[in-house]
């Protein structure tokens, strides 16, 4: 079996205060789990607030270095990647999807400028004409459900908050990248269009091949579209399995009462 990814009893330590009040926090403590290159899956990391969730999505992504355990993507080690090729490389294979899509535009740079720079950087060699960073960027949002006709010239406002989603998503699939690391992709999308994304995450998966890491607090979503899951409190993988088993028949004390949350209405 080929690894695409394997994080390997990883641990995140961090240091708060000033010299008078300064304390360690241990944000992930060995957290271990892979996905296999062969059998691309979506696969769910929930947890309340503060469970290390986004410090283990940094981690893969190689922008915070692991205090313990290590990462390998394709079998090298993400934190000794060095060089600016090197980064380019692996980010030209590992693309993360942010929470709120209109942090990831400039509100007053139309959204075509980001496609096009973009498929600007990845696309190389004799292939960088003008009609072939077009065509690229076309076929990215042709697979979130967009095509460049829709987008051109459009200002970040002047999108819905779910199509505007989708191009960042397709922005993320213009260097035809193995692995996207989603934070939170939906919080910030209206109730009604989450479905739809995470609909998406599925058909990207199946149509290109592509692993998913999915960071969220919807349980509804989790359940609905991860293969497999992975279930964090204080930093510490507490349960995990196929995602159906687990959120069916939770074991764990943490994940029954995470359940419980979700099921009881809260009229608070
Ligand atoms: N850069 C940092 N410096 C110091 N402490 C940090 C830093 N980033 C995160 N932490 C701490 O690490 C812990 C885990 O934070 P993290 O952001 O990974 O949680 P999370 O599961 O993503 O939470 P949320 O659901 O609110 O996004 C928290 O206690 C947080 O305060
Ligand atoms: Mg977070």
């Amino acid at each position: 079996m080929s690894l695409i990814l394997d994080v390997d009893h990883v641990g995140k330590t961090f240091v708060q205060g000033g010299l008078l009040s300064r304390r360690e926090v241990e944000a992930v403590r060995d957290v271990s789990f892979s996905l296999d290159a062969e059998r691309p899956e979506i696969l769910s990391v929930v947890g309340e607030s503060g469970s290390g969730k986004s410090t283990l999505a940094a981690m893969v992504l190689g922008r915070l270095v692991p205090t313990r355990g290590r990462i390998l993507f394709e079998g090298g080690d993400v934190a000794a990647i060095r060089s600016r090729a090197g980064r380019r490389a692996f980010m030209a294979r590992v693309q993360p999807v942010l929470q709120n899509p209109f942090e990831a535009f400039n509100p007053l740079k139309r959204v075509d400028r980001y496609l096009f720079a973009t498929a600007a950087n990845f696309v190389v060699g004799g292939g960088r004409t003008r009609a072939a960073i077009e065509e690229r960027v076309d076929r990215a949002l042709v697979e979130v459900g967009l095509t460049l006709a829709e987008v051109r010239g459009r200002f970040p406002h002047e999108l819905s908050g779910g199509q505007l989603q989708r191009t960042a998503i397709a922005r993320a699939l213009i260097p035809e990248p193995r692995l996207l690391v989603a934070d939170e992709p939906v919080s910030m999308v209206d109730a009604s269009l989450r479905m739809a994304i995470v609909n998406l995450f599925g058909a990207l998966r199946d149509r290109l091949g592509l692993s998913i890491i999915y960071i969220t607090h919807d349980l509804a979503t989790a359940y609905y579209i991860s293969d497999r899951i992975l279930i964090m409190r204080k930093g510490e993988v507490v349960e995990r399995g196929a995602a159906r088993a687990v959120l069916d028949n939770p074991q764990h004390p943490y994940s029954i009462a995470l359940k419980q949350a979700v099921l009881t209405p809260d009229f608070g």
